[in-house]
């Protein structure tokens, strides 16, 4: 009887506390954060959600940055080593951040990434609590900010989570600067991340918070619908992006399963012509060559890297067909021919729309320079697929004219 006394008292204590609504923290007045001199072209590593949501660990982190060694996706530019959700323990008396039993020492992890010439990034909210239900930076940013920092993070995706359970949209880019303020005062150069799902047009004040990219969309699933819809919605947001601020449609699903090879050659390309992050987001510990060719394919991420930073736009649209051109350094341009219809099209170019003057054409999947003996060039894209050229003038540096 007293045990059962005691178990409802302290089951109404446990009650009540959960139920004790979080005090709403005062929100600093805005500002301009100044940029970080960060992600002068868009990031581009690894992220553990797509495929491990709550199961990765310390021992898992390393074998995904002995793996970006390994295959080599270093020289195509993956960089970055990315734990989202799922890390935090406890705040200790002090309220320092803990890693839970997952990661013994992340200090001890960092080193490890930086020994091998990577970069790691971590994961928090602005909230009280993450999407997974672990410890949030609410009230705690400056602290959390120099705990990184002692730890030697480099990236913080900051999903926005349980605070919209506190603050209201209009409250978001408040809520945001805290933690770019954070990050602005602390010696270390830390990528910011923001995460909150494309909502109050982050695009517009995202890089004023101190961001570096901002998500524009849901989250991103391994399938056709996910990616092509979250892809092709992105036009309209090409000015707010440039060196040191990118839109971010969400991590890569290359390689996780649930589209075809020509599916995520689209999303690749989608990818790079929007000059997203490019964050693989699959096992780079076995992945298929095929993968490693989708992933890493250097022509492809170049034009993702491009130094104009300058996202894409459509040139036409006829039907499940549309052209985007994408301007690059050097008076160069990108082309995608992409065919979103469920059979392969026959889709046409007018040179003369492009690039005047004297050009090369090449295409970026297959690795090849295109004859350019007509005015129009015709080719089958297939079903889901795309085809995508590198258009520049003759005589640029760097241009190799093919062989003839
Ligand atoms: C949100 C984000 C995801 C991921 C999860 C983690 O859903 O949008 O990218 O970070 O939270 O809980």
């Amino acid at each position: 009887m007293r045990f059962l006394s005691a178990l409802l008292f302290f089951s109404s204590i446990w009650t009540l506390q959960a139920q004790t609504p979080v005090p709403k923290l005062p929100l600093p007045e805005l500002k301009e954060i100044p940029w970080n001199k960060l992600a002068g072209r868009p990031p581009m590593g690894w992220n553990s959600w797509n495929k491990f949501q709550g199961k990765v660990d310390d021992k898992t982190v390393r074998e995904i940055a002995d793996a970006m060694v390994r295959t080599r996706m270093t020289d195509a530019g993956y960089l970055y080593v990315n734990i989202d959700d799922t890390w935090q323990g406890e705040r200790d008396a002090q309220g320092k951040i803990h890693p839970n039993q997952k990661f013994p020492d992340m200090k001890a992890l960092a080193d490890y990434i930086h020994s091998k010439g990577l970069l790691i990034g971590i994961y928090s909210s602005p909230g009280p609590k993450t999407c997974a239900g672990y410890e949030g930076s609410y009230g705690h940013e400056e602290q959390d900010a120099q705990t990184y920092e002692e730890w030697g993070i480099d990236y913080l995706k900051y999903d926005w989570c349980s605070a919209g359970k506190i603050y209201s949209d209009a409250e978001m880019r408040a809520a945001y600067q805290k933690m770019g303020s954070a990050l602005d005062k602390i010696a270390r150069p830390v990528v910011f991340s923001l995460c909150q799902y494309g909502r109050d047009e982050v695009w517009k004040w995202g890089s004023k918070v101190g961001g570096n990219l901002w998500r524009t969309t849901d989250d991103i699933q391994d399938n056709w619908a996910s990616m092509s819809g979250i892809g092709f919605r992105q036009l309209e947001l090409a000015p707010y992006a440039g060196p040191g601020h990118w839109n971010d449609p969400d991590m890569l699903e290359v390689g996780n399963g649930g589209m075809t090879d020509d599916e995520y050659r689209t999303h690749m390309s989608l990818w790079s012509m929007l000059a997203a992050p490019l964050l693989a987001g699959n096992d780079l510990r076995s992945m298929t060559p095929k993968t490693l060719e989708l992933l890493a394919n250097k022509e492809v991420i170049q034009i993702d890297q491009d130094p104009l930073g300058k996202p894409a736009k459509r040139l036409s649209k006829s039907g499940d067909q549309e052209i985007w051109t994408r301007p690059l350094a050097g008076g160069a341009l990108a082309v995608a021919l992409f065919n979103r219809g469920a059979q392969p099209a026959e889709m046409t170019l007018q040179w003369k729309q492009l690039l005047p003057g004297n050009i090369v054409a090449r295409d970026l999947w297959k690795h090849e320079f295109i004859k350019r003996d007509k005015e129009s060039w015709t080719t089958s894209v297939p079903r889901h697929g795309v085809v995508l050229l590198r258009l520049s003038k003759i005589g640029t540096p760097g241009v190799r004219t093919p062989v003839r």
